[in-house]
């Protein structure tokens, strides 16, 4: 069965249709693992709840977080989350995903420092306790539009993603162009600190650049074909990361564990009988060799790609095509895979993330996940975006409000895409509304 409307009504008829399709979905009646208290690298974490990245596109002229951002990250921490991991901050103007894009320099970095300092004591004030935020650096690579319209700085030419018009040579960015974003990721993340973040994450996923150079086995160079070659932006850009940042600084990435393309355009991926089948061998040596790197002490994951077949890594009721799978085939597939990476890395905090598709169900198989070892803390993005008071809800009631759930409908990313600013155009339509 490839699509069937959400309308289960207990957690028996969820699990029933999990089962009709062969997949087994872990669920807590109790969701009280993820209420529990966690030390992360020394600083204090509430509960297990993050808030996965969202972001945004409401930047201000100068590249800052606008009133709509203020405005978002004081409903988050309101709501009660132990971690916040602030959305993509682009590191170069060449790099922002939008006009709108969140983009942090010496210029603004103040505004930031503001936007940490209110966050921080909003919650403080009425939760009693501070978040800890980890801030999201990032070069969007292919997906680059600062000024509105694609001007793409790829890895390497990928056929798949250009069927109707490959792109131009000179868009293949340099091996010295890339020397140079590593030595900015310094720069960024001592402004980064700075601003008084907990921590930052060199992105790598979902096909911006730091993602997609993991997978250019077709480019020449420093930075192509080998594992070695493949995996040195990111090295080097996690190294500049930390020699910029004291030791109570979180260094982290966010890590795509596969994007699901075929080789050899694809990373964490094997081809078997003309199928591509996911392969975690280079994402587990990757995650083994920054754990001696930097000390990498807490890893936050995704998979695929928002742009291609974003029904894997955020499985929808409705989006911008009908896939092939049933949604709940999308949520067990994530769950196996960071089970997989949990398993080989027990020590290592892994985030997880990929339920907000089963609306008022999300938080007992988050919660069940953490059980049967799929993570160590429970990532939340599109449902945070629909109910910030999430967490309020599991303290208080043990479940979430079922009025407020995000119902998957895509609206959000729609909106991102056109470079709108983006909220929840369900459950927030006071602010956001066509
Ligand atoms: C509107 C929107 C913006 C997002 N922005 C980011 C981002 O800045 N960085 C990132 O790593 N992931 C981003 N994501 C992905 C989410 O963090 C999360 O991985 C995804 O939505 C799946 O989790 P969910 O099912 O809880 O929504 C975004 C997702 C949405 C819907």
């Amino acid at each position: 069965m490839r699509y069937r409307k959400f309308n289960y009504k207990s957690k028996e008829e969820l699990l029933d249709e999990a089962s009709s399709i062969g997949v087994a979905l872990p669920y807590a009646d109790s969701v009280s693992e993820l209420l529990k208290p966690y030390e992360l690298c020394g600083k204090h974490l509430e509960n297990k709840i993050v808030i996965q990245p969202l972001e945004g596109c409401d930047a201000d002229e100068k590249a800052a977080p606008g009133e709509l951002t203020r405005r978002r990250y004081r409903r988050f921490v309101q709501g009660g989350a132990g971690l916040v991991w602030f959305e993509a901050t682009a590191i170069v103007p060449e790099g922002r995903a939008q006009a709108h894009q969140l983009m942090m320099n010496e210029k603004n970095v103040d505004a930031y420092k503001y936007l940490v300092e209110e966050i921080k004591e909003t919650c403080l004030k009425t939760k009693g306790y501070e978040p800890v935020i980890i801030q999201q650096l990032t070069h969007s690579g292919r997906y680059s539009k600062p000024n509105g319209f694609s001007e793409p700085w790829i890895a390497r030419n990928n056929p798949l993603l250009e069927r109707e018009k490959p792109i131009e040579n000179s868009r293949i960015i340099t091996d010295s162009n890339l020397k140079r974003i590593e030595e900015t990721y310094y720069e960024a993340a001592r402004l980064s600190a700075a601003a008084g973040f907990d921590g930052a994450d060199v992105k790598a996923c979902h096909g911006y650049l730091g993602s997609e150079l993991l997978a250019a086995f077709t480019r020449k160079g420093e930075y192509g074909g080998s594992y070695e070659n493949r995996t040195r932006f990111l090295k080097n850009s996690i190294l500049a990361v930390r020699s910029a940042t004291p030791e109570t600084f979180i260094v982290s990435t966010r890590l795509g564990l596969t994007d699901y393309f075929p080789y050899p355009y694809g990373w964490g991926v094997v081809q078997e009988n003309g199928s591509s089948k996911i392969d975690l061998t280079e994402p587990l040596r990757l995650i083994d060799e920054l754990k001696s790197l930097v000390g990498l002490k807490v890893l936050n994951v995704s998979i695929a790609s928002p742009y291609v077949n974003p029904h894997i890594s955020r499985p929808y009721e409705r989006g911008g095509y009908e896939p092939d799978e049933h949604p709940l085939k999308g949520v067990a597939r994530f769950i196996e895979t960071i089970c997989e990476v949990q398993e080989k890395n027990k020590e290592l905090p892994i985030i997880n993330a990929g339920f907000s598709y089963l609306r008022q169900f999300a938080p007992n198989v988050a919660a069940g996940a953490l059980e049967k070892g799929a993570g160590t803390l429970a990532g939340f993005g599109r449902a945070i975006f629909a109910n910030p008071d999430l967490p309020r809800q599991l303290y208080e009631h043990g479940c979430v409000d079922e009025k407020r759930t995000c119902v998957s409908c895509s609206l959000c990313t729609d909106h991102l895409r056109k470079g709108c600013s983006t909220g929840c155009f369900i459950r927030d339509r006071e602010i956001y509304h066509d």
